[in-house]
């Protein structure tokens, strides 16, 4: 990052640090913790959806990628005794939905399909009729289920690259072989209880995603310790060689990539109707 850049960035962060523990107001009773939820679900999700796509852009691009060209794999059954391998982009983002299911924040995350190669990431109920919609729109929808009374936003998953489509196509349990580049192929998919939330619970989601790709990322390099040739840990990245970067190098990464797009939202959620 450029100094300018991060002069910028600890600026904004300064500002949201002062906003949340100096500018706040007193603890709130009951009436007034709802008033101050002024952010609606649906920009929280926006929020959380947006850190989670870059991070998979990264796992994607900066682990998978670069390290499939210095011979590390990535593979489905990752976790199996005697494989020498990591997990693919969409099992990444499971360790991630499993950790982040441990939390006390009440953010859960789910990548399903309406013809998956893994049945258990099959929608039903009202997530597969509005994912319908999802399709035929290519944009995200939001709703309550009418079932767990949670609000719920489904994402678009787009086959973005040739591998995608690729490698569903020739897996042996796909239900489907004829996905093409730029079909919507799934839909990352959020639920939360409350339909609008505090700053203070945005910045709680955040912590908690995180908490969630800090814990799938350290699994990934225990499990490389294990490794016949196991991987340097450090600073350097698999685009230099086989090398992973260590747990605090790669959530470093993450907040670099992503922390200025989500304080920007944050601001201007609050911005729009004004804390109270
Ligand atoms: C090397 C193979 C491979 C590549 C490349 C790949 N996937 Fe997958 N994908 C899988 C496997 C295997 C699963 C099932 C993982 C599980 O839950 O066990 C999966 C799961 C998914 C799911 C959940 C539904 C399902 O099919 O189980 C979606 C949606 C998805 N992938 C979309 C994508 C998109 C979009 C891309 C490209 C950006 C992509 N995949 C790249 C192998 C791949």
């Amino acid at each position: 990052m450029s100094k300018r850049r991060f002069t910028v960035v600890v600026l904004l962060l300064s500002v949201l640090i002062v906003y949340l523990f100096v500018q706040a107001p007193p603890p709130l009773d009951e009436a007034n913790a709802r008033e101050a939820r002024t952010i609606p679900i649906e920009e929280a999700f926006a929020i959380v959806a947006d850190e989670n796509a870059r991070v998979r852009a990264l796992w994607t691009t900066d682990i998978v990628e670069a390290g499939l060209k210095r011979g590390l794999r990535f593979e489905e059954n990752w976790r199996e005794e005697g494989v020498d391998a990591g997990p693919l982009p969409a099992l990444f983002l499971r360790e991630t939905a499993v950790s982040l299911e441990k939390d006390r924040i009440r953010l859960s995350l789910f990548l399903g399909s309406d013809a998956p190669v893994r049945p258990s990431n099959l929608f039903t109920g009202t997530q597969a009729e509005r994912f319908r919609e999802v399709r035929r729109l290519r944009k995200p929808v939001f709703f309550r289920a009418g079932d767990t009374g949670l609000n719920v936003a489904m994402f678009p998953d787009v086959a973005v690259a040739p591998g995608c489509v690729s490698c569903h196509n020739e897996h042996p349990e796909t239900p489907k072989r004829d996905w093409q580049l730029n079909d919507v192929m799934g839909a990352v998919t959020w639920t939360y209880p409350q339909d609008s939330v505090s700053s203070e619970e945005v910045v709680a989601m955040v912590r908690a995603l995180r908490k969630g790709i800090r814990a799938a990322y350290s699994g990934y390099l225990q499990e490389t310790t294990t490794f016949a040739r196991p991987p340097e840990l450090g600073e350097r990245w698999p685009r230099e060689g086989y090398y992973l970067p260590s747990v605090d190098v790669f959530m470093a990464e993450v907040a670099r990539r992503s922390s200025a797009a989500t304080l920007e939202r944050v601001m201007s959620a609050i911005g729009n109707d004004g804390p109270r």
